[in-house]
């Protein structure tokens, strides 16, 4: 099939170099001779037919900035095979003839059916401050995340210090703990409580106890997790009960999901955008672009979200090895 016109959309959570993305596909797009579509408000415009047509300019100062041009959302009526006729419909009369969509697992799930369903030749590019994503080391906005954890986490340090405080400080990562275990190595955190593995509270416990005398102060780095009883407020009680220390909450919430990306991100996001290009034209379709050990990969989309990535075991290992 010729592919003459591709539609571009972001979907699902926004993150941090979805605009570097955005302005990688339109570019090298144009430099291909294609048209280039955005579509607005991700699945919701797409079945709506909210298209217009990018230009180079139209991509112009949008590296560095945060959130998404074309916005973004959750349409759950994408989830029906009537709702995903309807976005065949607008695709098809647009002429448009391929999709690249920008985005995590939901996003990714949506695309596949769309692209099965109707034979519209579609390619991912993993966004998501998650990392959750098999097939990539890295996806755009997770280290703009992680960044902007560290910062404001050592400034909880400060007055954690001074107090001498037990903080527990919870980061997203819905149902992984990629977020958390960078984080929690980075900013020397006391124990990283993550999704993959149990909390251990008696390793907490006992880690107050050896410490009462000579630390100043302990951070609790807690993934949001999925699974009730898990949070950070229910980990912090549950010790309190135990061993009567108090503590301070910090959920540091949507505040990762925005600001400048990071350099690694906008690279990142500059090459998987152009590199979903070529491959849309070298006749590739339901396959993510992703990058491992530096270099430019392809990965089929349903492995990309149906295949768990591992947490990294010896980061695991190595925070416990280093929280004296
Ligand atoms: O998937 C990205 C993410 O930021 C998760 O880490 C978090 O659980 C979720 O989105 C929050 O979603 P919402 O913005 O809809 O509250």
């Amino acid at each position: 099939m010729k592919i003459s016109s591709i539609g571009v959309l972001t979907s699902g959570g926004d993150a941090p170099g979805m605009n570097s993305s955005i302005r990688s596909i339109v570019r090298a797009g144009l430099q291909r001779g294609l048209r280039v579509m955005g579509i607005y408000h991700g699945y919701s415009g797409l079945m709506a037919g909210d298209f217009v047509e990018l230009d180079a300019q139209s991509v112009s100062n949008i590296i560095q900035r945060g959130g998404t041009i074309l916005k973004t959302d959750r349409a759950k009526e994408f989830r029906t095979p009537a709702g995903r006729k309807r976005a065949a419909e607008a695709i098809a009369a647009n002429d448009v003839d391929a999709l690249v969509v920008i985005g995590g697992n939901g996003t990714f799930q949506g695309a596949e059916l769309l692209s099965q369903e109707h034979n519209i030749p579609v390619i991912g590019v993993p966004s998501t401050i998650d990392n959750d994503l098999y097939g990539t080391d890295w996806t755009i906005g997770y280290d703009t995340a992680v960044n902007t954890a560290i910062y404001n986490i050592d400034k909880i340090r400060d007055t954690a210090e001074a107090l001498e405080r037990t903080f527990y400080i919870e980061v997203m990562g819905r149902a992984t703990g990629f977020i958390a275990l960078d984080v929690g190595l980075a900013t020397g955190a006391e124990y990283i409580a993550i999704p993959e593995r149990e909390t251990r509270l008696d390793v907490v416990l006992k880690l107050f106890e050896r410490q009462r005398a000579t630390k100043r102060s302990n951070i609790i780095i807690v993934a949001e997790g999925e699974t009730p009883g898990t949070s950070a407020l229910e980990i912090a009680e549950k010790v309190k009960q135990m061993n009567g220390m108090d503590y301070r909450i910090t959920i540091l919430g949507h505040i990762q999901r925005g600001g400048s990306p990071t350099a690694r991100d906008r690279i990142l996001a500059s090459r998987l955008g152009a590199f979903a290009v070529d491959e849309l034209l070298a006749g590739s379709s339901s396959v993510m672009v992703g990058e491992q050990r530096g270099s430019l990969c392809t990965t089929p989309l349903k492995e990309s979200f149906t295949r768990m990535k591992p947490i990294h075991e010896d980061l695991v290992q190595l925070s416990g090895l280093l929280s004296a």
